[in-house]
């Protein structure tokens, strides 16, 4: 609930980007040092928004809606002040391209004015009455308690926003843990959150999540969690809270998500859609498509476009003209898609496009991998960067196990110009995934309509709607309906 001034050890943030140091030597940019806190300090804040909660009597809980709403509308206009500086972070810390990082700040601004709109509807609504068998009832919407949010580097902003913005709305208090890489990023609006709510409301925490994570969870303090990353870590989070089934989990997780470009399909929509889908934000998108299922008489053609597309993509630094590959940001990241990429040549694939693969100091050049199987790391694992792994097929029976079998189910993109053959496939999946998309590309967007997943791919439902009511339970004021209580 303060801002407060670090005097202790530090962590430094360095960017994707490489600049040659005083010795000549090339190295990645130090963009800024960020606090190395501690669990006691993890603790300290934890308390800060317990404190500000107050068993649900605190100043921000029992503040009216119009009241929130005014402090989350200052809030965006600070926030808005500060976007210039946000989107040049974006691009230092985690590569995305100005375009991209542009998109993420407004989107993000779009999804704060959606969700203040989406507020005043359900206000509008809870303050009806409703009767049924002789009971009248204000159906309200209160506040959980303390939620610990949390997101991945990838949209270090707006992801983590998506669950914060809406929780802490709602009337809850927030802890949010910064990303492993865009911290900085949310550097600038620190005094912002300060500025427009009360204190302890909002808290934000850096350090290393496996050190400090773990404490918070254990105190059973922490009444929300919510979660954007790995159901490995997800599942570990939830039992480390003393009384499980207490803890209200809204995460967002696991995908490997499939397109299937059948005989009918209209090659050209399919290639700009799958490679959209491939490779925006160097294929760093829980939404992208991992694997490309596509149908044998069609395989050669659509290869073909479809490494063309990718040669004439242009790798270059994130504010650049044009460019559409950028470093990546995780240090490891190349080293790890080098031995998916041996592993399935080794079983028999081929890189098909020039270039496909070639690493560059942080640079990865996409590859288009064919033709992969169930032997290969690419068939299996998600891989999150610049790899598009295709694999031939027979029978569209043949994607329809792969997703049977798989332990997730985000979404899958279907490409036929076929009627009859779309809805075939469109039944099968709806039930297997949370969402079909028809000759397009996969994504979460827009921000109104549901995303959640089905298996080890989500738990609760996110959207601006959605999100209202997964960090909110519906609390009732009811008596007797007769005509004097009805007064
Ligand atoms: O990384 C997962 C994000 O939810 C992807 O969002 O489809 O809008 O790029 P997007």
């Amino acid at each position: 609930g303060e801002l407060v001034q670090w005097n202790g050890e530090v962590v430094e943030v360095l960017s994707p980007v490489f600049v040659k140091g005083e010795d000549g030597i090339l190295k990645r940019k130090l963009v800024g040092t960020i606090p190395h806190t501690s669990p006691k300090e993890a603790m300290e804040a934890l308390d800060a928004a317990v404190a500000a909660y107050n068993n649900g009597q605190g100043e921000w809980p029992t503040m009216s809606v119009d009241e929130r709403i005014k402090c989350m509308q200052k809030f965006v206009y600070l926030m808005i002040q500060q976007r210039d500086l946000v989107i040049k972070l974006l691009m230092w810390e985690i590569g995305k391209t100005n375009g991209d990082s542009t998109k993420e700040f407004d989107r993000t601004v779009e999804y704060i004015n959606a969700t203040i709109d989406a507020l005043k509807d359900i206000d509008r609504e809870s303050s009806r009455f409703q009767e049924a068998e002789g009971t009248i009832a204000q159906i309200r919407r209160a506040p959980l308690g303390v939620v610990l949010s949390m997101g991945p580097f990838n949209y270090p902003l707006n992801e983590i926003f998506t669950t914060l913005i809406p929780a802490l709305i709602m009337g809850n208090t927030i802890l949010f843990k910064l990303p492993k890489h865009g911290v900085l990023a949310h550097y600038p609006l620190l005094q912002a959150f300060k500025e427009a709510f009360p204190a302890g409301t909002v808290n934000t925490l850096y350090g290393k999540g496996s050190e400090i994570i773990s404490p918070l969870m254990e105190s059973g303090k922490v009444n929300v969690l919510a979660f954007i990353g790995s159901s490995k870590v997800a599942n570990g989070l939830k039992k480390l809270h003393p009384k499980v089934n207490r803890l209200r989990a809204i995460l967002s997780l696991d995908a490997k998500n499939a397109a299937i470009v059948t005989n009918n399909a209209d090659l050209d929509v399919a290639v700009s859609e799958c490679l959209l889908g491939s490779l925006s934000f160097n294929g760093q998108r829980c939404t992208a498509l991992k694997l490309i299922f596509v149908q044998k008489d069609v395989a050669d053609a659509f290869i073909k476009k479809l490494s063309d597309a990718v040669a004439a993509l242009k790798p270059g630094l994130p504010w650049e003209k044009d460019v559409k590959i950028t470093p990546l940001p995780e240090a490891d990241k190349p080293g790890y898609l080098k031995t998916c990429l041996d592993d399935a040549i080794a079983n028999g694939a081929k890189i098909i496009n020039e270039n496909g693969g070639l690493t560059n100091n942080s640079f990865v050049f996409p590859a288009v991998v064919y033709p992969v199987n169930d032997t290969m790391k690419l068939y299996h694992e998600e891989q999150f960067g610049p790899i598009i792994p295709v694999v031939p097929f027979d029978s569209l029976d043949e994607p329809i196990d792969y997703q049977i079998n798989a332990s997730h189910g985000m979404q899958v993109s279907i490409f036929s110009n076929d009627a009859q053959e779309v809805a075939n496939l469109i039944d099968p999946f709806v039930n297997l995934v949370s969402r079909v998309n028809i000759n397009c590309q996969s994504q979460r967007g827009p921000d109104v309509f549901p995303f959640t997943g089905r298996k080890d791919s989500a738990e609760g439902t996110l959207s601006v709607f959605d999100a209202l009511r997964s960090f909110s339970i519906r609390s009732l004021v009811a008596t007797k309906a007769t005509d004097a209580n009805k007064q």
